[in-house]
């Protein structure tokens, strides 16, 4: 980790272990220019030459008359507005004149290790020896209008983090209509772009496509219930795979609207820009004010995107999730909603946790359905008093049963959630948002709070807080359920309106924070329909998110990759269901399901009472299974080795031990064919001197793995493959084990 400013050159020099990022001052007026991002450079001698200030149009110093041209094909290191830049602007401020153009240019800069915290948003953070940050101070005098451009360096990874502060110096108030993040410009390579597409019960499916002229945007208005889309995107060498070729990983530290925008213009520049979707977004900014814009992450790989999943990994376990849980093991749950959906008491509750004690679950969590008169989705959300009826001698009684039998408990809230049928609504009708003479849009029978008002949020927490002490409770799951919609808050001024769709995200991440300060031993797990609100700012409050709601193993296997290209599978909820599965109707093993639910978090979400006898055996391996295997695949490195989503046959991944004597690989035959023979798959990141025996897991049996009489050097798995032989059926799972000798 390198960064410092080259007084001479006029060049910042921003270097992680394997990158370099290189931004440039130009011109006497101080224009920030992009010089390059790629590979780290050991000596930049001829570098400046790809701010192309030396072709014409030249610098507005050496000719002004060109000044618009030179401004629209100059290399910007954060885009601005109206001022001859055509391409997609970073931010657009009107003024009291209601004027929109932006020119911000250098005024001053700051280096210093460590890194700030961004004042109520989740970011990335790290300690004086891991981290340099720069701050660099631009400034728009005719607007009055100052921006600190922020970025953060890794001893220990390959990223990035980038954000912007904006105030307002001047003695009128100024309207942010725009605030992206951040901004990348660069000569076009051909570039694929990878986007992650879906719905709900569908997240996170790849796309890739070639980049063409014009712009490609991916972006979302829902804050935060979002299955649609994911707010990253990636650029791709023609031809790169997992295993090589260059890769620019682009990541927003966020959990509501944005936009991830790639675009190629006339001189086959691209330009990369992310940040809070400007659609429904505008902040005033008083006289004095700031405004922070959210972190976006960039990665860079020449190994393909196998370099930018270890980077973005390393950078979400170092520097993002907090909770003392990432490096602890996580209970096994058993989750009731799958099982019972509404329809459950304590004695089911109770008899759910006696049976699944006894086969090695260890904490019960009880889903939505349990406070107010909540018998079916469309009432109660915001009446969180216990339904004493439903739950006979309330939450203390429930809790104190389920820990005699050994097993925590866990309980699921909507906080952000209001039932226009709920005594909440009947008192406080202006705290959902609405539209005055509007009735708001409904999903899920259910309005939005206002998260933006101190009062709603303390009210929530408050009476979160009631139950949560009411009973020892270990762990909390925080669901939401409906996008946004009707965006008007009852207690904003008309011209702050535009600010409700960030307040909202804000507001929900203070409660969050507040919660986590309250209970700091508690387990929270995030979840949104699914997973429509797996970010990396959910990452920061909680070390786990719900995946989907789809638990079918083999819909899982495509939403699971996409995820864990990104995320650590420490962090992706999963959970063994029945079959037919509710989602698709398909059957699978129990043993599949139970392998791909081992890579995640691990649990179920079933009613055990109803399994037969056969099935709970098999439980009560699958969960020695985990307790053997949990420190391994939680704290372990994640290598992509076939996608299922790419080949539409089989998958497979591998996690290994940090030291290479350990190995795990999951493999999954989504559909047999007839008279094939073994497939061979190269593995990665062993040790090539090293020999391995190989186990094959297998809960038929009470020893859980059974050794299979073969030994292979590191240098054959690598390179010549582990042989994977064919299994009788369709859905198969087999969860292979290597062990240094
Ligand atoms: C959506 C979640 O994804 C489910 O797991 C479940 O908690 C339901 N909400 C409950 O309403």
């Amino acid at each position: 980790m390198n960064l410092q400013y080259l007084e001479e050159e006029r060049i910042f020099r921003l270097d992680t272990p394997g990158t370099s990022y290189l931004i440039g001052i130009v011109g006497e007026e101080g224009f920030l220019g992009h010089i390059y991002y790629g590979g780290r450079l050991a000596d930049l001698s001829g570098i400046k030459t790809l701010l192309r200030t030396e072709e014409a149009p030249y610098t507005p110093d050496t000719n002004d008359r060109e000044r618009i041209s030179f401004l629209d094909s100059f290399p910007m290191e954060y885009s601005f507005h109206g001022v001859g830049d055509y391409r997609e602007s970073c931010v657009r401020v009107r003024d009291a004149a209601g004027a929109g153009a932006v020119c911000l240019t250098y005024v001053k800069h700051e280096i210093f290790r460590g890194k700030e915290k961004l004042p109520g948003l989740p970011a990335v953070f790290g300690g004086q020896d891991d981290v340099m940050s720069l701050a660099i101070t631009c400034e728009d005098k005719a607007l009055g209008l100052g921006a600190v451009l922020k970025y953060s360096v890794f001893a220990d990874t390959d990223a990035i983090a980038k954000s912007v502060c904006f105030t307002n110096l001047g003695e009128k108030p100024l309207y942010l209509e725009k605030a992206l993040s951040g901004c990348l410009d660069m000569d076009n390579r051909e570039f694929d772009v990878l986007t992650l597409h879906g719905s709900w019960g569908r997240e996170r499916h790849m796309e890739r496509k070639k980049l063409g002229h014009g712009k490609f945007k991916v972006s979302s208005l829902r804050d935060g219930n979002c299955h649609q889309e994911h707010p990253f995107l990636a650029l791709l060498s023609p031809g790169a795979d997992q295993d090589a070729g260059e890769v620019y990983g682009f990541h927003f530290v966020y959990s509501g609207n944005f936009m991830a925008q790639a675009e190629v213009n006339q001189f086959d520049s691209v330009r990369v820009v992310m940040g809070i979707e400007p659609e429904d977004f505008c902040w005033k900014l008083e006289p004095g004010e700031s405004f922070q814009t959210p972190e976006m992450i960039t990665v860079y790989s020449e190994k393909g995107l196998s370099g930018m999943t270890k980077s973005l990994h390393t950078l979400y376990r170092k520097h993002l999730i907090r909770s003392p849980y990432l490096h602890k093991r996580r209970p096994i749950l058993i989750n009731n909603w799958e099982g019972t959906y509404f329809d459950f008491n304590e004695e089911k509750l109770i008899e759910i946790a006696r049976q699944s004690a006894a086969l090695g679950i260890e904490m019960l969590v009880m889903d939505d359905g349990w406070f107010g008169d909540r018998c079916d989705d469309s009432r109660s959300l915001g009446d969180w008093q216990v339904n004493q009826e439903k739950l006979k001698g309330g939450l203390p009684y429930l809790v104190e049963q389920v820990k005699a039998l050994g097993m925590q408990f866990g309980i699921w809230f909507e906080p952000e959630m209001i039932s226009p049928d709920s005594r909440l609504y009947r008192e406080h009708p202006d705290w959902a948002i609405a539209i005055p003479g509007r009735r708001p849009g409904m999903a899920r029978n259910q309005y939005v709070l206002d998260l933006s008002r101190k009062e709603v949020r303390d009210h929530i927490m408050e009476e979160m807080f009631d139950i949560l002490h009411s009973a020892d409770i270990a762990y909390v799951k925080w669901d939401m359920n409906r996008p946004l919609t009707d965006l008007h808050s009852a207690a904003l001024a008309p011209d702050r309106q535009g600010e409700l769709a960030h307040r909202f995200v804000l507001g929900m991440y203070e409660m969050q924070e507040r919660l986590l300060a309250e209970f700091p031993g508690l387990l929270l797990e995030n979840c949104s329909s699914g997973g429509g609100r797996f970010d990396p700012g959910m990452l920061y409050y909680s070390p786990q998110i719900w995946c989907s709601d789809d638990t079918d193993a083999v819909e899982r296997l495509a939403i699971q990759e996409s995820t864990a290209m990104l995320y650590p599978l420490s962090t992706i909820g999963a959970h063994v269901s029945v079959c037919p599965n509710h989602a698709v109707g398909r059957n699978t093993p129990l043993e599949t399901r139970g392998f791909v639910a081992l890579a995640g978090t691990f649990g179920y979400e079933l009613d055990i009472t109803k399994l037969t006898e056969e099935e709970k055996e098999l439980v009560s391996r699958q969960t020695r299974l985990y307790g053997s295997l949990c420190e391994l695949i939680r704290e372990g490195d994640y290598y992509r080795l076939a996608s299922y989503q790419e080949n539409h046959s089989y998958d497979c991944f591998q996690v290994n031990a940090a030291d290479g004597g350990q190995a795990l690989v999951f493999y999954t035959q989504v559909l047999n064919e007839t008279n094939r023979k073994a497939r061979f798959i190269p593995l990665r990141g062993l040790l090539e001197e090293a020999r391995y025996v190989l186990y094959q897991a297998d809960i038929k049996t009470e020893e859980l793995f059974v050794y299979t009489n073969r030994i292979f050097s590191g240098s054959v798995l690598m390179k010549a493959g582990l042989p994977v032989e064919r299994m009788w059926g369709d859905f198969q799972g087999r969860l292979l084990y290597l062990k240094k000798i």
